[in-house]
């Protein structure tokens, strides 16, 4: 699978564990930045991420800030874009069997290196059930 990941100053300190984690695990990472530990707009790169998904057909992406909300509430202004803040496995597979998420979103300042790691599996090893949720899904966007 090819994922996309961007985070901001509060969330780049995890970065590399979690680019090694997918990668371990035999997927493609892109790194959307920021290259540095200097302060930024969340924004940005919630935005520069979400394109990149939207344009690459069947790719996931991944953002992290200090709570995974900043980046969550930006990368929901997309259409097509279904960002979840999840805060364990728990949340991250129902997010993909039921929603359809196709960001994950998660706080450095909230979550541990092995929540993320069961996090990142249950994300990797879920698929949408459809369904009852896909009217559900297809209810989220409005014009
Ligand atoms: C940065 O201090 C912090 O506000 C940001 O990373 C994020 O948590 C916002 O939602």
């Amino acid at each position: 699978m090819k994922f996309f990941i961007a985070t901001d100053h509060a969330g780049i300190a995890i970065k590399p564990n979690v680019i090694k984690i997918l990668e371990d695990m035999g997927h493609e990472v892109v790194d959307l930045g920021p290259k540095d530990a200097s302060r930024v707009d969340y924004p940005d790169f919630a935005h520069k991420l979400s394109l990149e998904v939207l344009k690459n057909k069947g790719s996931q992406g991944i953002l992290i800030c200090g709570t995974g909300i900043g980046m969550s509430l930006s990368a929901n202004k997309h259409k097509g874009i279904r960002a979840a803040l999840c805060h364990d496995a728990y949340t991250a597979i129902m997010a993909k069997a039921h929603n359809d998420a196709n960001v994950l979103c998660f706080g450095e300042r909230v979550v541990g290196l092995g929540v993320i790691e069961s996090m990142i599996e249950g994300w990797c090893k879920t698929s949408f059930e459809g369904g009852r949720h896909a009217q559900r899904v297809a209810k989220i966007e409005i014009d």
